[in-house]
């Protein structure tokens, strides 16, 4: 078990550590921070709040006292390999990833998967009250963690917390599959702040909070009593003027990227030449249409080949005119629905380059990896057409870095209406993956558009991800938070 040295004002609590553990040739280990959004927007919140980062260093059975890195508290949970196999490979991606995204995958219920979930739920709890300064701010993400808020009040209500959830909150006749449907949302009426992306997941939130609990919301509010709380939980306003409840605000923070360090990359000559060197290794063909994608079945990669696919057999397309990217970055591979993903997604491409290719010219470069973030910002510059055709998506990022990385106002962004994206970016041209015969005619809207209307669109989005970046959602939602929590007085 962890035993934290130090206590800290502002804890961020997540399944991944925001570094990651790489094993040197030597078989030396060094910690690498990790690019990501999510620790790009709270690092300068971090360093001014004396800020601690709980969560698990992503390799099983690795105990590790809690360290230092870049002006942040490290502080590792460890899994067991077991722990691994049941709460993240199982009830996190084989129950809540499937069935919050519209069922597209089975979920799978097993008991087990849930002992599991609330076992380690309760781990990272306990490591983060541990962490925690007297009346601290602890900020829980994202849908691994859903028991840590009630965990943490019913041992500290002191605490001020908040959650956000970076997946989609399912409509309530999807939701109420779960067999612990009551549980989940219970676990998350102990944050003062839940966060969502969109306000169609906030909604569903709230009707399933009025169907398993009763409890009456008024838009984002709602009033959960304090006597369906344990004994000793906190009581918001001196028991807030009385009252026998406490506020609850759930309401959507549409999560964002770092616009301005996108731009930055974007603009450096070298990657602008490796842009250039991208297109001639394709072998300068007039279009290039880009697919970036964790190899994940929300994304509705299939979708995409199967309407490209037909482009070229039914002759609108030549595959010596336009060239198809796809970058697959490898997820979740222990997971059996990634793994039969993996094989459909392959045999895909194989067909359609072995069917419509010639020595010299595949019509689809693709690329099972994850790339740096300069090489995917050489790529969104090499590319005329973007496509993000998910089936469902909480926000969807890649859509938001390839408007940051087009400092030229170019390029088109072709876009699923099931990505939270689709409710800011909406000079995209958007569409549902379902329809392909819709979606192939978009793809053709989008390689034949003239440059004025890419650059009217492009500029509009542009102007949205630039206004609502990264550290627009952290302070929006830190400052709701810290409005609610104080409401308690404590
Ligand atoms: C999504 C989730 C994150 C998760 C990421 C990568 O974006 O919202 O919580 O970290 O996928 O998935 P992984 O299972 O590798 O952490």
């Amino acid at each position: 078990m962890t035993a934290p040295a130090e206590r800290h004002t502002f804890v961020v609590v997540s399944n991944r550590l925001p570094v990651d553990r790489v094993i040197e040739p030597d078989g030396s280990a060094r910690w690498q921070h990790s690019p990501g959004g999510l620790v790009t927007a709270l690092e300068p919140v971090m360093q001014r709040m004396d800020g601690a980062w709980v969560g698990w260093a992503g390799q099983p059975d690795l105990d590790i006292e809690p360290f230092e890195s870049d002006g942040i508290s490290i502080v590792p949970v460890p899994l067991s390999r077991e722990d691994v196999r049941l709460y993240y490979e199982g009830f996190s991606n084989d129950t809540l990833w499937p069935l919050y995204h519209d069922v597209i995958a089975h979920p799978q219920y097993h008991r087990e998967w849930w002992d599991a979930y609330v076992r380690v739920n309760r781990r990272f709890a306990d490591a983060a009250a541990a962490t925690s300064e007297q009346g601290a701010t602890v900020w829980v993400q994202d849908y691994q963690l859903q028991l840590v808020p009630k965990m943490l009040r019913e041992t500290r209500p002191d605490l001020t917390i908040g959650f956000f959830n970076h997946i989609p909150f399912p409509p309530y006749g999807i939701y109420s599959q779960l067999p612990w449907r009551t549980q989940i949302i219970e676990g998350l009426l102990g944050a003062d702040v839940i966060g969502f992306q969109r306000l169609a997941d906030a909604n569903n939130f709230s009707r399933a909070v009025r169907r398993l609990k009763g409890f009456p919301t008024r838009g984002s509010t709602i009033d959960v009593p304090l006597v369906d709380e344990s004994p000793g939980v906190r009581a918001h306003g001196p028991i807030a003027g009385g009252k026998p409840f406490r506020t609850v605000i759930a309401r959507q923070f549409p999560i964002s990227i770092d616009a301005l360090g996108f731009e930055e990359l974007a603009r450096r000559p070298d990657i602008q030449a490796r842009a250039k060197e991208i297109r001639e290794e394709l072998g300068n063909p007039k279009k290039v249409i880009l697919g970036v994608d964790r190899l994940d079945y929300t994304k509705g990669i299939g979708h995409r080949l199967k309407a490209f696919g037909e482009l070229i057999a039914d002759g609108r397309v030549e595959v010596e005119d336009v060239t198809l990217v796809q970058v697959a970055s490898p997820s979740r591979e222990r997971v059996e629905a990634y793994r039969q993903l993996r094989d459909e997604i392959e045999l895909m491409v194989g067909r359609i380059n072995g069917d419509y290719g010639h020595i010299g010219h595949a019509p689809i470069s693709y690329h099972h990896t994850s790339y740096p973030r300069e090489e995917m910002i050489a790529l969104y510059l090499a590319a005329d057409v973007m496509l993000v055709t998910a089936l469902r998506d909480g926000m969807n990022l890649v859509a938001k870095e390839y408007a940051a990385t087009r400092i030229d106002d170019d390029g088109v962004l072709v876009l699923s209406e099931f990505a939270g994206a689709s409710d800011e970016l909406k000079r995209a041209l958007l569409i549902n993956p379902h329809d392909i015969d819709g979606l192939k005619q978009t793809i053709l809207r989008a390689i034949q558009m003239p440059r004025a209307e890419r650059r009217t669109r492009m500029r509009s989005m542009r102007k949205r991800v630039f206004d609502h970046d990264v550290s627009k959602w952290s302070s929006d939602f830190l400052e709701v938070l810290m409005a609610n929590g104080r409401k308690g007085g404590s």
